[in-house]
């Protein structure tokens, strides 16, 4: 006999198991980052290629080395911000690597 309470629950789980696939997994292999797409971001705030805008630090004065440090203390919560460490939790470590030899002092 057709039980329309069933058949919901059916649904709302053949639903979520489409859910759990569409939401598992990371690709195999990640593509390289594209650090030029990065810095273009990182911009908008610190200037073109780092050089500081308005009251926005420069950036580019430091070594790769450096930003990566910095960064990942933002990460961490270990050095304070308003905003970078929001964004570098948007960013994976080999980006934030890409990114910061695109920016740093060469
Ligand atoms: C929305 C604006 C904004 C964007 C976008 C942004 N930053 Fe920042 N950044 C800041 C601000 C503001 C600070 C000062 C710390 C704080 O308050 O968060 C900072 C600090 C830093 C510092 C530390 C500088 C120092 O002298 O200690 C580094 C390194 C840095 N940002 C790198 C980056 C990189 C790399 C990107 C791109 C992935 C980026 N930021 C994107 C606003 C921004």
């Amino acid at each position: 006999m057709f039980n329309p309470i069933h058949r919901t629950t059916m649904v709302l789980s053949a639903a979520g198991a489409m859910v759990l696939a569409w939401s598992s997994p990371v690709p195999a292999q990640a593509p390289a980052p594209n650090a030029a797409l990065i810095a273009a971001n990182c911009a908008v705030c610190h200037g073109q290629g780092g050089m500081g805008a308005g009251d926005i630090v420069k950036i580019n004065d430091k070594t790769p080395a450096q930003i990566v440090e910095a960064m990942g203390a933002f990460r961490d919560g270990k050095k304070p911000s308003t905003i970078m460490g929001r964004i570098t939790k948007g960013y994976s470590d080999a980006q934030i690597a890409a990114v910061a030899n695109h920016l740093g002092k060469k």
